[in-house]
């Protein structure tokens, strides 16, 4: 547990709902990803989903971290593929099309963020930032303006790269779960696909149920980076 943690716990106590959203509970203009991955670092199951790799103590980070965010971003991929549905917190899905993905097609509380060359017309529901990639930071700003300012993006893999070199990101949260996927990259991404990164992070806290690992760590400041890695 970081020293400046909102509450003193020793090692081996228990916490409760309280103090999980204590730990996620933030008010600040953040951007938090949020993944699960398996011992081998998948970040889906056999079935090609996350839904089969996550447990309790998973799903307890996940829940606070929605309880704590005024908007979650989603890439298309995701959605797509994991059926995402609607959230009571609003959502922005990153995507180059001019339509958004069936699952969320004719849903409230749902924006596409895409590109001019998707040919989509901008509306209340429709923002286009960018030609032909969405510019991300414009949409976090738009974003925290519509919403509010913590941004909580639930992936997936390609867009959290992009976000991470980028240098948008925050802090990371991810629980480890106690499974082994195995196959190929290509089948089983990582949580960051497709960008090379180099960043270094601080743990915030590391909490243990069941042989799951759940955890926060923080992105170092740019300075800091800078300061580890100088050219
Ligand atoms: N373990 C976890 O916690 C977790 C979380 C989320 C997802 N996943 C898994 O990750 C897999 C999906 O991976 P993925 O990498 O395809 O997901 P993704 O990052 O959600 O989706 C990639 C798509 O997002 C859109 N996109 C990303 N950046 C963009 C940009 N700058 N401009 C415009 N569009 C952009 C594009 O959509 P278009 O193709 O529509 O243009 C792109 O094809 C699934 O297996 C899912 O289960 C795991």
């Amino acid at each position: 547990m970081a020293d400046d943690a909102p509450f003193d716990v020793q090692p081996g106590a228990t916490v409760g709902e309280a103090e999980i959203d204590a730990l996620y509970a933030s008010t600040d203009a953040l951007l938090r990803l949020n993944f699960v991955a398996t011992l081998d670092g998948a970040a889906n199951g056999p079935d090609g989903v996350s839904g089969s790799i996550n447990s309790g103590a998973d799903h307890q980070g996940f829940a606070a971290m929605r309880r704590a965010a005024d908007v979650l971003l989603v890439g298309a991929g995701t959605v797509r593929a994991e059926e995402y549905g609607p959230a009571r917190t609003p959502m922005v899905v990153v995507s180059r099309r001019a339509q958004r993905p069936e699952s969320v097609r004719d849903k409230d509380g749902i924006v596409l963020a895409t590109t001019r060359a998707s040919g989509a017309q901008e509306d209340e529901r429709i923002w286009v930032c960018g030609e032909d990639t969405v510019d991300l930071a414009a949409v976090i700003e738009r974003a925290r303006a519509s919403f509010g300012p913590h941004v909580l993006c639930e992936g997936g893999p390609t867009l959290a790269a992009e976000l991470v070199a980028t240098g948008l990101v925050d802090e990371l949260g991810l629980s480890w779960t106690p499974h082994l996927v195995g196959g190929s990259r290509a089948a089983h991404p990582r949580i960051l696909d497709g960008t090379d990164v180099q960043v270094d992070l601080t743990c915030r806290h590391l909490l243990e149920e069941d042989g799951t690992l759940l955890g926060l760590w923080r992105v170092a400041s740019l300075t800091e980076q800078a300061r580890r890695s100088p050219r």
